[in-house]
């Protein structure tokens, strides 16, 4: 039987784009991608983040890619929550692979960003998921668990949250998880949550997948039970992101 869980399509437009490609994604989105059924939100660079909110529908969610943990001062470079907020969007992307791997983001770090942003009233995306030599070490649960960890306790508000698995050695490769694989995970996080928050929040929080998910396996990974969406990089740049929207249509 499907879940309640509405389903959640996600695009992470990572560090692409200009105006006037912006403009031709805002075209594809609002004619073909405003469904009831499906939630769907984009994430354009940070200096995007107004141009994009106001071009898009307003059914269709905006999220930054990262954010600080306070909420203004001297940390050059950086983006606040109020800032996010104040331009409207709704949403924040945090701990993703490419801010944990490539900027050196701790997990103490992505959990006390999930606090603030949650305190500033954002709704969060929080990422995590295995390298591929942990993965082949046979430490997949040992890395996801202890990375949910230091994002648990900082959640004061569950209805807020949506949890993105993206397995770091599938990310941008095109080697996608099977459907069986990222289920399996799924489901190992669904029960983890059980036992260590509650079985409510286990059952109700959405728990998206991302890596290289495209127009031709988006289907057969939305038919398993507790993959709740995703969150698509690349092929969010382009129409595919349409079919996505409409895997399980
Ligand atoms: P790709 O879909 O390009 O593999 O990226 C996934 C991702 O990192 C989304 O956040």
């Amino acid at each position: 039987m499907a879940s309640q869980r509405k389903f959640f399509v996600g695009g992470n437009w990572k560090m692409n784009g200009t105006k006037s490609s912006i403009d031709g994604i805002v075209k594809f989105l609002n004619e073909s991608c405003v469904d009831d059924k499906v939630e769907v939100v984009v994430a354009p660079p940070a200096i995007y983040l107004d141009y994009t909110r106001q071009a898009v529908n307003k059914k269709i969610g905006v999220a930054a890619q990262n954010c600080y943990k306070v909420a203004s001062g001297a940390f050059t470079g950086d983006n606040s929550t109020a800032m996010i907020k104040d331009v409207g969007c709704e949403w924040v992307i945090l701990g993703h692979s490419e801010r944990r791997n490539v900027f050196g983001e701790s997990d103490e770090l992505v959990g006390e960003k999930v606090k603030h942003a949650l305190e500033a009233g954002l709704q969060v995306i929080p990422c995590i998921g295995e390298k591929l030599e942990e993965r082949e070490a046979g430490k997949t649960e040992e890395v996801v668990y202890r990375q949910m960890k230091a994002i648990i306790g900082n959640v004061t508000d569950w209805s807020r949250v949506v949890i993105a698995y993206e397995p770091v050695w599938a990310i941008g490769t095109g080697k996608t998880a099977t459907p069986e694989q990222a289920q399996e995970v799924h489901d190992k996080l669904r029960k983890w949550l059980s036992a260590n928050v509650t079985a409510d929040v286990a059952n109700s929080v959405r728990i998206i997948y991302g890596g290289s998910v495209s127009a031709g396996n988006c289907k057969d990974l939305g038919t398993k039970p507790d993959i709740d969406g995703f969150l698509v990089g690349g092929a969010s740049l382009k129409p595919d992101f349409i079919t996505i929207v409409k895997a399980r249509s």
